[in-house]
């Protein structure tokens, strides 16, 4: 079973914000695995590095939506992106440094909740905000 199941209550109801989210729970989920298959710390630096890459380029592209429809909430939700743009290069700076043990249960779970509090709980805000302008 994958760390994290995507399901229903994960869609915010935007198609290409939903691909995006999918995208961000497998490279977290690909990185459990290949935690628990005994990876190289090389294959761990690559998916984790993604992560935080493709985790930049998706708060982006909403930020860009938000500027572009006028979300009111624009400033709040920037600043926990970066936020968590913080916390998760943090982690991966952590991990390079010290490669050894730092892709433990406790970083894995943390990156689970980092990353659907904020889907469940930020995201679904502006969600009705974008379809109500009809973003699909
Ligand atoms: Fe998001
Ligand atoms: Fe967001």
């Amino acid at each position: 079973m994958p760390l994290i199941e995507w399901t229903n209550e994960l869609s915010i109801g935007i198609k290409s914000i939903d691909e995006q989210h999918i995208k961000l729970v497998n490279m977290i989920n690909a990185l459990n695995d290949a935690k628990l298959t005994g990876s190289s710390n090389e294959l761990l630096g690559k998916i984790f590095t993604g992560l935080t890459a493709y985790t930049q380029k998706h708060f982006t592209y909403e930020e860009n939506m938000f500027a572009e429809y006028g979300y009111s909430h624009f400033d709040e939700h920037k600043r926990q992106h970066n936020e968590l743009i913080a916390q998760v290069i943090e982690l991966k700076n952590k991990f390079v440094e010290n490669p050894q043990g730092t892709i433990n249960d406790d970083l894995l779970h943390f990156l689970k909740r980092w990353l659907t509090n904020h889907i469940m709980r930020t995201d679904k805000e502006y969600a009705e905000f974008l379809i109500s302008k009809g973003v699909k």
